[in-house]
């Protein structure tokens, strides 16, 4: 199989060599709230914020070819006319060399044609809302070259839906303003009325020319491949009145044999006071006063070199929090680098923006971004705080959620509404992994209104307490979980019963709801639960430990009782009382979801349920591309089952490996005492290890994605929808506290590996509570016993106190059987 790049971990970047990947291979640039989406061959969008509301620029999803608009310098020869673009697309022409490195926070494409080479470095400085696009152009010809050069952009008329749906208004709307003095282009649409930000692309060059409508640029008959301004070398000074506004600068080069010129590029976005708006005052033209000072700050090649230094100590410093170093190539990259990384994208952006996800019909998912929290709290734990407590404020009195909110007002989305029953639990998790990470049981006393409204508020710890409640408050004919809309797996919709193509299988509640039971909000109760007993105890409030601890015990009683199938534990209760997940079904006899997290909860522990349920799951699911959600998959509608019987067998919902549920089984074998098949499971989703099956992976090698196609599919073992995924964070917990075994706890720092056998020793350095724990992990020797020092001294216990105050490394030697 092809290959189409390498890794080089030394610089923390993944190099591509040939531009036709299998798919686009992005980057996400920008990581507080400037965002800007780029593929290996410049496709992509930018937006602030919010990627429905704030949109930059334009995106065409759904295209081929697949990363159809983006952000392009087309190069033109002036003398031969010869004309291509600095990242292959859109021209796709010959080229003499081309390599694409995809860096933390920046994406760097490099191509050569006719002799010339060009070097694009694309990035958002620390704190800015904006991106730079920093070009550097050779002339590796024996003579002078004159060239000229055109950037492009297209605007998006800032709120994504309305732009791709409303053309009778958008055609009429665009407005831009160019000020050559400053080689700036504004687009200011809707500024005339109640937006107050634009957005801004300049240039570090006087103009030749620009252009701002796009037929002119492109023209009415050609296309993006070859735009007549570009085969024509001149630009037209096209000023858009309506229909679709963009950017393009035209700039002249002279190149002597072997000079090198570089040139800056801005793209950003800027606001201004309402009072303000408007330079003079009582004009309609945009004061530009305040985003002319940043212009001017980023043309200066000294300043951008600054922030570019930045950006790069900023993610080294990030990174350095944790690092290991084992025998495994694909362990050591994926979790010192880009498993890290991801975990910071799916963070800031939950599953909103991406080159599958459209940032129109989606925020922050309460569920996702909760459990992001658990892969990311270690790398910002004050990001994460004001997470949990956003996500809180969107809690209603009754312990429900919003199931999502918009990223730009923090309010919950009415449209999509509540009622998906494991949501509120996910706050426990999260909320419990930050305190074990911080130790800032302040958090806990926080007032956090509910549905954002003031007057409302109650502590963060009567919040976590009502997510409980609301559980407990809607269990079944069987005393399980009521699953309501639907639970972790958006597609089992029990209530739903739609035989109407037009109507969401999610936003339909066609039954009353009280009969469909869930086993896995059955175990993510005890798992939630027995956290906030943990933390109860941990705080010295016995009363409401003993409470819940006769909820946990009941739970789990109903768990066995009713959720046992005899070799592992069935999947829900269907609107008819009927079993899902089952050996007495004909299809979908055994799902992935209720095994992980029973046994995460560790339900049935005294029974020892965890060997035998493992067991199924390896016969029944495992396949070499990974564990599949459910098998056999579902050949027809179940109109009881709802969406997850829509899609073809071995897809998505029904039956793929949903890369998310995978770290819930390595979890449950580590955890069991089984580290070779924890790692084993590890290593079969790994991206970096699947490099080599590029073709038929498809989907970046250093990234995970969503789903791989399962074992029923026409296409098994072929990946969809990367980046923005709950397998970022899951992975990470798993390999990172589980395998490696590496856990915050309330009272300090655990260690208790679970690696595989050929692992003679392995080092960890991990910063917690401001400590830097400097680990080692050993095989005994002969006849040695297995032992812990800290610092030189023998411990007994596998969790490592906090030092002295003073003290701000400790070094730990832990030796393993
Ligand atoms: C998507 C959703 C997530 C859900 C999963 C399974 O990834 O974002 O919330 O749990 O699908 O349906
Ligand atoms: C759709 C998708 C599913 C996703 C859900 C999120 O149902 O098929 O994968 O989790 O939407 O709302």
């Amino acid at each position: 199989m092809k290959k189409y790049g390498y890794f080089d971990d030394l610089r923390k970047e993944y190099i591509i060599t040939h531009p036709d990947t299998p798919l686009p291979w992005i980057n996400y640039l920008g990581t507080d709230s400037y965002f800007s989406l780029i593929s290996n061959t410049g496709g992509g969008y930018s937006f602030y914020k919010d990627a429905r509301y704030r949109r930059l620029t334009r995106y065409r999803y759904n295209n081929t070819p697949f990363d159809s608009n983006g952000k392009y310098i087309y190069i033109r020869e002036n003398k031969t006319g010869k004309f291509w673009s600095t990242t292959w697309q859109p021209t796709r022409h010959t080229m003499e060399m081309y390599q694409c490195q995809h860096g933390l926070g920046y994406t760097t494409i490099q191509s050569q044609a006719e002799k010339i080479h060009s070097k694009v470095t694309y990035f958002v400085p620390l704190n800015e809302n904006l991106e730079i696009w920093k070009i550097k152009i050779t002339n590796h010809h024996t003579h002078t070259v004159d060239i000229s050069l055109f950037s492009f952009v297209e605007f998006c008329l800032w709120d994504a839906q309305g732009d791709a749906t409303n053309f009778q208004r958008n055609f009429n709307i665009g407005e831009v303003e160019i000020d050559s003095a400053t080689s700036t282009i504004y687009h200011k649409t809707e500024y005339r009325e109640r937006r107050n930000h634009f957005a801004f692309f300049s240039c570090s060059e006087p103009l030749k020319g620009y252009d701002t409508q796009r037929e002119k640029f492109i023209g009415s008959y050609h296309s993006m491949e070859s735009p007549v301004v570009v085969e024509n070398g001149n630009s037209l000074k096209s000023h858009a009145h309506g229909w679709a506004p963009i950017g393009s600068h035209h700039i002249e080069v002279t190149l002597e044999p072997e000079q090198t010129k570089e040139i800056i590029f801005i793209l950003g976005y800027s606001e201004n006071k309402k009072s303000e708006k408007f330079s003079p005052p009582d004009s309609q033209i945009l004061n530009k006063d305040k985003v002319n000072q940043k212009i001017t700050y980023y043309k200066d090649p000294k300043n951008v070199e600054d922030a570019f230094i930045a950006l790069k100590r900023y993610w080294d410093q990030l990174l350095s929090k944790f690092t290991i170093k084992t025998p495994d190539v694909h362990t050591n990259r994926m979790v010192n680098i880009w498993n890290q990384y991801q975990c910071m994208v799916t963070f800031n952006l939950s599953r909103s923006a991406s080159f599958f996800e459209s940032g129109i019909g989606r925020g922050m998912g309460f569920r996702d971004s909760n459990q992001d929290i658990l892969g990311f709290v270690h790398l910002i734990p004050e990001k994460a705080r004001q997470r949990i407590l956003d996500l809180a404020s969107t809690q209603m009195p009754s312990g429900g959620a919003y199931h999502q909110y918009q990223p730009l007002t923090k309010r919950g989305n009415h449209e999509l509404g509540s009622n998906f029953n494991d949501d509120p639990l996910w706050l426990i998790l999260s909320t419990v992994a930050y305190l074990k990470e911080t130790g800032d049981f302040d958090i806990l006393k926080e007032d956090i209104p509910f549905e954002n409204q003031k007057n409302s508020e109650k502590s963060l710890l009567t919040h976590l307490e009502l997510s409980l409640k609301y559980t407990l408050d809607r269990l079944g004919p069987h005393g399980l979980p009521l699953i309501g809309r639907a639970d972790w797996n958006d597609c089992l919709n029990l209530n739903c019963f739609s035989e109407e193509p037009n109507q969401s299988f999610q936003t339909t509640a066609n039954k009353e709801g009280k009969i469909a039971e869930s086993l896995f909000i059955a175990g993510q109760f005890v798992y939630a639960a027995k956290q906030m007993n943990e933390l109860f105890i941990y705080l010295k409030m016995v009363d409401k430990a003993n409470h819940y601890s006769g909820a946990i015990q009941k739970m789990e009683e109903a768990i066995v009782q009713h959720g046992w199938d005899g070799e592992w534990f069935l999947r829900a209760y269907d609107d008819r009382g009927h079993k899902v997940g089952s050996h007495e079904n004909n299809e979908g006899q055994i799902y992935i979801e209720s095994q992980g997290m029973c046994l995460m909860a560790e339900v049935g522990k005294k029974m020892k349920l965890a060997t035998k349920t493992l067991a199924s799951v390896h016969r029944h699911l495992a396949t070499p591309h990974g564990i599949m959600l459910h098998h056999p998959p579902y050949t027809r509608y179940h109109l009881e089952l709802g969406e997850i019987s829509s899609y073809p067998p071995g897809y998505k919902e029904n039956g793929s490996i949903f890369c998310h549920t995978n770290p819930w089984i390595m979890i449950a074998e580590a955890m069991n005492g089984n580290p070779e098949q924890a790692y084993n499971y590890y290593l079969r989703i790994n991206p970096s290890a699947r490099e080599h099956l590029s073709d038929l992976h498809r989907c970046e090698p250093y990234i995970y994605a969503q789903t791989i196609a399962g074992y029923d599919a026409p296409t098994f073992g072929e990946a969809k929808n990367s980046w923005l995924t709950g397998t970022a964070a899951w992975n990470f917990v798993a390999i990172s506290q589980y395998i490696l075994g590496i856990h915050p706890t309330f009272n300090g720092l655990a260690i208790e590996p679970k690696v595989p056998q050929t692992w003679l020793e392995y080092k960890v350095s991990r910063l917690f509570r401001g400590v830097i724990y400097s680990i080692e992990v050993k095989r005994v020797e002969e006849g040695e016993n297995p032992s812990c020092e800290v610092d030189g001294i023998q411990v007994n216990s596998s969790t490592i106190p906090l030092p002295d105050v003073s003290k701000k490394e400790v070094k730990v030697l832990i030796k393993i059987p």
